[in-house]
């Protein structure tokens, strides 16, 4: 009991409730267990490690992960991803218990939109409407008109009249992507992920040369040069469809390394090869996403801690763009 209550305390500093867990336990039957038990539903990323995409009811990119928050009956949310994600849901799902294993897997992404610097710039900018991706707080939320994913980001964009001008954050690359797609100008946020800008064109050409049939696959959020030379680009789901429709027998995966695992399993007889980053470190793998395990699943669905908590005000105001969103993806039915 002393353990637990020093682990409380020690919740805001480690991000985790930090308690050793039994190595002999069946943690995929204990999180089976827990989620009947307090009729939980496990929410997942792709880039989560593959034993918490196996355990998960839902596994998906981040606007089938919001569509999945805003619809569940589930009294708790466990939320397997980053703070942007799990603040999404509880934004959308005020009423229930939103839980993410680990309070510091957040996103450079995210962290490179400071809310009170992007007020001062949407502040110069008054005539601009601020169509900002799900990566970013929810101060830079309730800032924004209207939300989007990199599944919907097009569409989002084709909704808003020609002569509108935009303001798009905070992925440059995304934004940059966007607009040679759409042929809109918009006025881009300097934001990026530290996982997407790390790929090598360099070694990415080589491992092509090496494999002359593998497909270049890539999300929106890699630098221009690397989606100028990739066969398809879209969100993880959209990578992953793509995969199991495409004809190719090898592919070269131009995002963070977790999607392999469902590539691999939706195609047993495909090889998927995960696109080296410009030095010897593993940075293809987000040090945010990765901060989730299995035991920090566990612990927080146990305690129920660490849960995500936000100021009501804040709330609403970051709900009304990311409503938008949802709309306007059901009349397309994304
Ligand atoms: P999607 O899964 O929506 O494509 O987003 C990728 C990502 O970087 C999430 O952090
Ligand atoms: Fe953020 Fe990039 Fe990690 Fe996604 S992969 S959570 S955008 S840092």
């Amino acid at each position: 009991m002393r353990e637990l209550e020093i682990a409380k305390s020690e919740l805001q500093k480690k991000g985790y409730l930090d308690l050793p867990v039994d190595v002999r336990l069946d943690l995929f039957a204990e999180i089976e267990r827990l989620k009947k038990e307090k009729n939980a539903i496990v929410l997942a990323h792709y880039y989560q490690e593959p034993d918490i995409q196996d355990v998960a009811d839902y596994i998906g990119d981040s606007l089938g992960l919001s569509q999945q928050a805003a619809k569940t009956d589930a009294d708790i949310i466990v939320f397997a991803g980053v703070h942007f994600m799990a603040e999404t849901a509880k934004i959308l799902s005020p009423q229930k218990k939103v839980l993410l294993p680990d309070l510091k897997a957040g996103c450079s992404l995210a962290d490179s939109a400071p809310p009170e610097l992007f007020r001062k710039f949407k502040e110069k900018h008054p005539d601009h409407l601020v169509i900002s991706y799900i990566n970013c707080s929810a101060g830079i939320k309730a800032l924004s008109d209207i939300i989007c994913t990199s599944s919907n980001a097009e569409k989002i964009i084709e909704s808003v009249p020609k002569d509108q001008p935009i303001i798009f954050a905070p992925d440059r690359n995304l934004g940059g992507y966007l607009a040679k797609k759409t042929g809109r100008e918009m006025l881009l946020w300097n934001g990026a992920c530290m996982v997407h800008e790390i790929f090598s064109l360099e070694k990415i050409t080589k491992l092509k040369i090496r494999h002359p049939k593998a497909k270049v696959i890539a999300h929106p959020e890699c630098e221009a040069a690397i989606l100028d030379i990739a066969d398809y680009i879209g969100s993880t789901t959209a990578l992953l469809n793509f995969s199991k429709k495409d004809d190719a027998k090898e592919y070269i995966v131009v995002t963070e390394t977790g999607i392999l695992h469902q590539m691999q399993k939706e195609n047993p007889s495909k090889t998927f090869i995960p696109a080296p980053p410009n030095n010897a470190c593993a940075c293809n793998d987000c040090p945010h996403m990765k901060l989730n395990t299995l035991e920090k699943l566990y612990l927080c669905m146990e305690f129920e801690q660490p849960e995500i908590t936000m100021n009501e005000q804040l709330r609403i105001a970051a709900k009304k763009p990311i409503e938008r969103m949802l709309e306007i993806s059901a009349q397309y039915g994304l």
